[in-house]
């Protein structure tokens, strides 16, 4: 069959994973890309092998054929992007996590590619990381019977250096806090392994950097299930980043994945379990290459290019991305109210915007 033809838009520090991903998928061709900074989309094109390179995603759309835009732009600037694209050229787009700030963006988003019958995937690579989906298994399972407790740590470093890289870092316009950018994958995670979230309750604050938004924040959420989750996120460790972690609880197990990047498996705990089956998943999970972005990429984009190819539902579509930022926005609503939130609900002061 026909391999898909990618477009990136977008030529920075994401686009490397981006073109080593599609180099590694036999179905897929990287076709174009573009950036409007000219020698970040020379120096991609030149990584991925193209002759050319576009400075105006327009210019490329109308002279390449492609089959898949892949919108690797500033948060922010995902729905005006995706947007535009999905009306003037009707393609299935590939969205850079978080899909929106906002959560009207978000919906909008959804309605335009719906409208247009084209398909919308959100990255969560992080799902992908293999003790991550033998946890995912577990939880689907039944492995932990009643789950109760989950939490997750994202530990950090990112300096003023980081922060000043780009301008539209730390801002709340562009970026989001430490939730809306670090944090979200892993609140994705949260909420893949707890459910449907009802309330929550939260702080933030801005402690290492000088930026508008926070580097810090703490979360309290109740789920429907009766469980509770913990989010704990901040870029302000210092000197090093310590971990991204998740932690599940449940009336018959523990599991707890760590490393840098949630790409460690360091406890799998199951009552009644033999030594021996405790082991082989521990060293037969044990951990993805330690990468900031993890590995997962590459089956993010082979599950993107499956369900065109047959119709099949995604793992991660808009309406699933959607809920990730849901929370992430009920977080900043509280932390900004003071108050305990409940979801659904729609932002009234969520500082990412109504
Ligand atoms: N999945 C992950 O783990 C992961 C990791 C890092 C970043 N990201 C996400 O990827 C996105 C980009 O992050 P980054 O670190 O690569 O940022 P970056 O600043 O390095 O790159 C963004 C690029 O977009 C370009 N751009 C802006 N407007 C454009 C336009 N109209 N047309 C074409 N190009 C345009 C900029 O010039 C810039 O080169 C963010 O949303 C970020 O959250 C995801």
């Amino acid at each position: 069959m026909k391999k898909l033809g990618f477009a990136l838009v977008g030529c920075g520090r994401i686009s490397v994973k981006h073109v080593d991903a599609l180099k590694n998928i036999d179905d897929a061709e990287l076709v174009a890309v573009c950036d409007i900074n000219e020698e970040r989309a020379e120096k991609c094109a030149t990584k991925a092998g193209l002759k050319k390179y576009y400075t105006s995603y327009d210019d490329m759309l109308k002279n390449e054929e492609v089959d898949i835009v892949s919108i690797l732009t500033p948060s922010g600037l995902h729905p005006e992007h995706a947007i535009d694209i999905v009306k003037k050229y009707r393609k299935h787009i590939i969205v850079e996590k978080p899909m929106a700030l906002k959560l009207s963006d978000a919906d909008a988003m959804i309605k335009i590619c719906d409208l247009n019958s084209v398909r919308m995937f959100v990255v969560k690579q992080n799902r992908y990381n293999l003790p991550v989906s033998k946890l995912r298994q577990a939880v689907e399972a039944g492995d932990f019977g009643r789950i109760f407790l989950g939490t997750v740590r994202v530990r950090w470093a990112r300096d003023q250096k980081y922060y000043d890289q780009d301008e539209w870092r730390g801002t709340w316009k562009l970026d989001g806090g430490v939730l809306a950018n670090q944090a979200s994958h892993h609140i994705d995670l949260l909420e893949w392994m707890l459910g449907t979230p009802v309330s929550v309750m939260a702080r933030t604050e801005t402690f290492m950097s000088k930026i508008e938004v926070d580097d810090t924040a703490v979360a309290i959420i109740r789920f429907e299930s009766g469980a509770l989750g913990i989010v704990e996120a901040t870029t302000a460790a210092r000197p090093v980043d310590l971990e991204g972690s998740i932690s599940i609880l449940g009336e018959k197990g523990s599991v707890v994945i760590g490393g840098f990047a949630v790409n460690r498996m360091e406890t799998w705990n199951f009552a009644g379990q033999s030594e021996e089956e405790k082991n082989r998943v521990l060293n037969q999970y044990a951990e993805n290459p330690p990468n900031v972005y993890g590995f997962g990429h590459i089956r993010y984009i082979e599950n993107v290019i499956d369900c065109i190819k047959n119709n099949k539902q995604a793992l991660v579509d808009g309406l699933e991305g959607r809920k990730s930022l849901e929370l992430i926005n009920a977080i900043y609503e509280s932390a900004e109210t003071g108050r305990e939130v409940e979801l659904r609900f729609k932002p009234k002061r969520s500082r990412l915007g109504n």
